[in-house]
């Protein structure tokens, strides 16, 4: 009679303080899709402590904070040596990491760090393999608030270990990452938990099971409008996937980089809000153009992407060159999105009853910041080349 009174009361436990405490992590952190900035898409291999401070002022001065850009995210390449415990340094390039975190908290902002389920990262520093309580512990003492977490020497393990036997492969993929989740967890503080797989084996079926707070749906993404648009455009299908807590991440904005038009660029940062994608910049924020700046700034565009319904958006329709995309918000408003994916300007025409609404509909262009008029529950704007015009529709 005596004896399941221990396992009953573990479970009891477990129910009472463990799983709460978990779920509370996962869903407080990322209730909306992450906004702040990444060193990669800019700074790669040369990121230094001193770019992290600039670009954590630099939020600060041109309100980007305040527009809710919180995260500054150190990607690869900060890894040094472990010492005779196994405990991870950064290299020369960060001396001091726990004053780095405690100058990027003063500012009002959360930092972020990077590293592998491999021996090495893409850029071959050291990964976290066998060291991932440690590693954990580590980056919880330093202070830091957010994880990317990249699969690449991981590849390696799973090539060695599960050669030919892609489920084996795969099962260790998940308990990698399920591992990383766990050390988080343990040390106590909230981090939030960004996985980086490149979308493999459809991780946004299972993401959200080994606690990513959002996961790498595609392969990098450049400061090219073709590789934008590629992996912008594919993630069509994906919005079930996505909620509070757990978002799909088609890779980190390449705006203000150089590489794309300010249409191009436009249309970068709508189709990202649509998807309710993670808003990470990628370019130096101490070097910006007013125009780029403008581009990432946009209340009302930015309010689409954080609306705390957190519902994904997706495609409505594709004529040719053009698209209507289309993200549900709160209070029963809708975001339309009108692209032209071709290299000359196109009028693109919404029915309003093709989303949902009728003739009374308002409409608002959020970009321009201003109300337009349907006529007979139809409006017809020309979309620059390569561009994009975000409506918002309301009762
Ligand atoms: C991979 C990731 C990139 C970046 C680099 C760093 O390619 O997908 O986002 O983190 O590694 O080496």
């Amino acid at each position: 009679m005596s004896r399941p009174k221990f396992p009953v009361a573990i479970a009891l436990l477990v129910t009472a303080y463990i799983l709460p405490a978990v779920f509370a992590q996962t869903t407080t952190l990322a209730a909306t899709p992450p906004m702040g900035w990444n060193s990669w898409n800019h700074f790669a291999g040369k990121v230094s402590d001193a770019d992290v401070r600039a670009a954590a002022d630099a939020l600060v001065s041109t309100g980007m904070r305040d527009a809710g850009y919180i995260y500054v995210n150190i990607d690869d390449t900060w890894q040094g040596e472990r010492d005779a415990q196994g405990v991870i340094h950064a290299n020369n390039k960060f001396p001091d990491m726990k004053a780095l975190a405690d100058y990027v908290h003063s500012k009002g902002l959360k930092i972020g760090i990077y590293s592998s389920p491999g021996p090495l990262t893409c850029a071959h520093y050291a990964g976290s393999y066998l060291h991932e309580e440690q590693d954990a512990k580590t980056y919880a003492e330093w202070g830091f608030d957010f994880l990317k977490y990249d699969l690449c020497g991981f590849r390696e393990i799973m090539r060695k270990e599960a050669p030919n036997d892609p489920q084996k492969a795969f099962a260790m993929q998940k308990d990698a990452y399920e591992k990383m989740h766990k050390a988080l967890i343990a040390t106590g503080r909230p981090i939030l938990y960004s996985l980086c797989q490149y979308g493999l084996n459809d991780v946004w079926k299972w993401g959200t099971d080994v606690g990513g707070n959002s996961w790498r749906t595609t392969g990098d993404i450049s400061d090219r409008y073709s590789r934008m648009a590629e992996i912008g455009f594919s993630q069509a299908g994906l919005a079930k996937y996505a909620g509070p807590g757990h978002w799909n991440d088609p890779d980190m904005l390449e705006i203000g980089n150089g590489g794309m038009t300010e249409d191009q660029y436009r249309q970068h940062m709508t189709l990202w809000v649509i998807l309710a994608a993670p808003l990470l910049a990628g370019n130096d924020l101490s070097k910006m153009t007013p125009s780029t700046l403008a581009l990432l700034i946009n209340r009302e565009v930015i309010a689409v992407d954080q609306d705390p319904l957190g519902k994904q958006g997706d495609r409505v329709s594709a004529v040719g060159p053009t698209e209507i995309w289309s993200k549900p918000l709160s209070n029963g408003a809708l975001v339309v999105g009108l692209f032209n994916r071709a290299d000359a300007p196109s009028p693109i025409t919404l029915k309003l009853q093709d989303v949902g609404f009728d003739n009374n509909a308002k409409l608002r262009d959020l970009w321009k910041g201003s109300e337009v008029t349907p006529k007979n529950g139809a409006y017809t704007v020309t979309v620059p080349a390569y561009g994009a015009v975000l409506l918002k529709v309301s009762r």
